[in-house]
C-alpha cells in the first residue's frame, strides 16, 4: 500500500507536535521542582544536546530508509540476523504504554478547561482539595474526559498521516505557540521572573542522586519522543530528499525552547503568587489555578488558554504515541487503518481505566506496589527504562549494524565534517551513557 507523505512543514510540525507534549508543560516543571531545579535542568539540557540530537537523527534515518512500520524498518535495514534485529522495532509498544496514563491526564486537562471557564480556586488549599477530589474520588469525571480523549485521538488516527495527523498539527501547533508565547511575555513583566530564572538555572548538586540522574536522562528521551518509534514512524512518511539534520534540529529546538519557556512562565507565576515551585504532578493543576485566581479576570482568560494549549500539546503527542503500532498492524497484518486505530485506541483506553482507578480511594491499595501505584509505575517504567533502552538499541543499530556506507551516503552530505563526530557518538558515547543509566537504575530498584 502506498504511504501518504507529509509535506516538509507538515513533517516538522508533526514531529515537533509529538515532542512538545505534556512532558514539556506538565511533567518537566514538576520533576524539575521535585529534584531541586538547576542541576537537574542542566543534566537534562546536556543530555538533549549531546545524546538526544544524535539519536533523533539516527531514529529519523531508520524510518526514512526503512519506509515502513518500525519492525519492518529494522528488519529491512539489518544486513543479517533480521529476526533478532526486528525486535528493536517493538519499541513502538512503549508508546501504547505511555498512552495508558497520558490519556487520563489529557482528561484532567479537558476537565480544567471547562471548570476554569466558570471558576478558579481562591487559594492553593482550595485548589488542592478540588484536584484531590477529582483524582482520588471522582471516577465519573475522569472517565468521561478520558473517554473524550480516546475518541478524539482515535478519530484523528483513522484519518491517517495527511488527512488526520498532519492536518491537526498544522492547526494546533501554531495555536499552542501563540498562546504560550503571549503568556510568557506577560510573565517576563512580573517581578518574580528573575527568581524563576535562578531556580531553573543555578545548580544545587546536592539535590542530585542517582534517581534524579536517571529521571533527567529518561525525561530527555521522553520529551524528544525518542526510543519508541514515533519519530521513526513519522520519518517513514518524510518526503524523499529531505534534510534529516535540519528536521531534527527544528524538532529539538522547538521542544527545548517550549519546555524552558513553559518552565520559566510557570515558576514565575508560582513565585509571584506565593506558593513557590510546588512538588508533584499537581503543579499545574493545584498551584497554578490558584495563581491564576490572583490575577483577576485576566487570570480566568489565561487559565482557559493555558489548559487549551496543554490539551493541544497532549493531543498532538498522543497521535504519535499510538501511530507506530497502528502502522505496524497495517503493514504487517494488512489491517485497515480503521481497524488498527480502533484496536490500539481501545487498548490504551481500557488499560487507562486501571491507571485511573489506581488513584482512586478504595482501589488504590490493590493497585500499588513498592510505593508507586500502577499509574506512576507505567510512567516511571516507560520514561526511565523503555525509552533509554530503545535509544541504546537504535544507537548500536545505526552505529554498528546498518552498513556504514549506506548510512554515510545519506548522512555525510547533510552533516559534512560533523559526520564523524556523530557516528562516533552513536557508536561509543550514547551506548556508554545509556549503559550508565541502566546501571544506576538497577542500583535504585
Ligand atoms: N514527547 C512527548 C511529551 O513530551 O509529552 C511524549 C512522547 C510522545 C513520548 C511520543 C514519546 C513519544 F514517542
Amino acid at each position: 500500500m502506498k504511504i501518504a507523505r507529509f509535506s516538509r512543514i507538515g513533517f516538522i510540525l508533526a514531529a515537533a507536535g509529538s515532542a512538545v507534549g505534556l512532558g514539556n508543560i506538565w511533567k518537566f516543571p514538576y520533576i524539575a521542582g521535585e529534584y531541586g531545579g538547576g542541576a537537574f535542568v542542566l543534566i537534562y539540557l546536556a543530555t538533549v544536546l549531546l545524546i538526544g540530537f544524535s539519536i533523533m537523527i539516527a531514529e529519523m534515518l531508520i524510518g526514512y530508509l526503512g519506509r515502513k512500520d518500525t519492525v519492518t524498518s529494522f528488519e529491512e535495514l539489518a544486513p543479517k540476523n533480521k529476526n533478532l534485529w526486528k525486535l528493536g522495532g517493538f519499541q513502538g509498544l512503549a508508546g501504547l504504554f505511555i498512552m495508558i496514563f497520558y490519556s487520563v491526564v489529557i482528561g484532567w486537562i479537558f476537565n480544567y478547561i471547562v471548570t476554569s471557564l466558570t471558576s478558579l480556586p481562591s487559594t492553593v488549599e482550595e485548589a488542592e482539595i478540588t484536584f484531590n477530589a477529582m483524582l482520588h474520588t471522582d471516577v465519573f469525571t475522569q472517565l468521561f474526559y478520558h473517554t473524550l480523549a480516546f475518541i478524539w485521538i482515535t478519530y484523528v488516527l483513522t484519518k491517517g498521516i495527511k488527512g488526520g495527523i498532519e492536518k491537526m498539527n498544522l492547526f494546533l501547533m501554531p495555536a499552542l505557540m501563540i498562546i504560550l508565547s503571549s503568556m510568557f511575555i506577560y510573565a517576563t513583566t512580573l517581578g518574580a521572573f528573575s527568581q524563576a530564572v535562578s531556580f531553573m538555572f543555578s545548580p544545587d548538586w546536592s539535590k542530585i542522586n542517582s534517581e534524579a540522574f536517571v529521571v533527567a536522562v529518561g525525561h530527555a528521551f521522553f520529551t524528544l519522543s525518542l526510543g519508541m518509534g514515533a519519530i521513526m514512524t513519522y520519518s517513514a512518511s518524510m518526503e524523499k530528499g529531505s534534510n534529516l539534520v535540519k528536521n531534527a534540529f527544528w524538532v529539538v529546538f522547538l521542544d527545548t525552547t517550549i519546555a524552558i519557556v513553559a518552565g520559566l512562565m510557570l515558576f514565575t507565576f508560582l513565585y509571584q503568587y506565593g506558593s513557590g515551585p510546588a512538588k508533584g504532578p499537581g503543579l499545574v493543576f493545584i498551584s497554578l489555578p490558584a495563581a491564576f485566581y490572583e490575577m483577576g479576570i485576566i487570570g480566568n482568560i489565561f487559565a482557559v488558554l493555558f489548559f487549551i494549549a496543554l490539551a493541544f500539546a497532549g493531543l498532538t503527542s498522543s497521535v504519535s504515541l499510538v501511530e507506530p503500532m497502528v502502522q505496524y498492524f497495517i503493514d504487517r497484518f494488512s489491517w485497515s487503518r480503521l481497524k488498527a486505530s480502533i484496536s490500539m485506541g481501545l487498548f490504551f483506553y481500557l488499560v487507562g481505566i486501571i491507571a485511573l482507578l489506581s488513584n482512586i480511594d478504595g482501589y488504590k491499595e490493590a493497585l500499588t506496589w513498592g510505593g508507586k501505584n500502577f499509574f506512576d509505575w507505567v510512567d516511571f517504567f516507560t520514561a526511565a527504562v523503555m525509552l533509554p533502552l530503545g535509544g541504546l538499541i537504535m544507537a548500536i543499530f545505526v552505529g554498528f549494524i546498518v552498513e556504514k556506507q549506506r548510512v554515510e551516503s545519506i548522512m555525510r552530505p547533510q552533516l559534512g565534517f560533523a559526520f564523524d563526530a556523530w557516528y562516533f557518538s552513536l557508536r561509543y558515547i550514547t551506548p556508554v551513557a545509556m549503559f550508565v543509566v541502566m546501571l544506576s537504575l538497577m542500583g535504585i530498584l
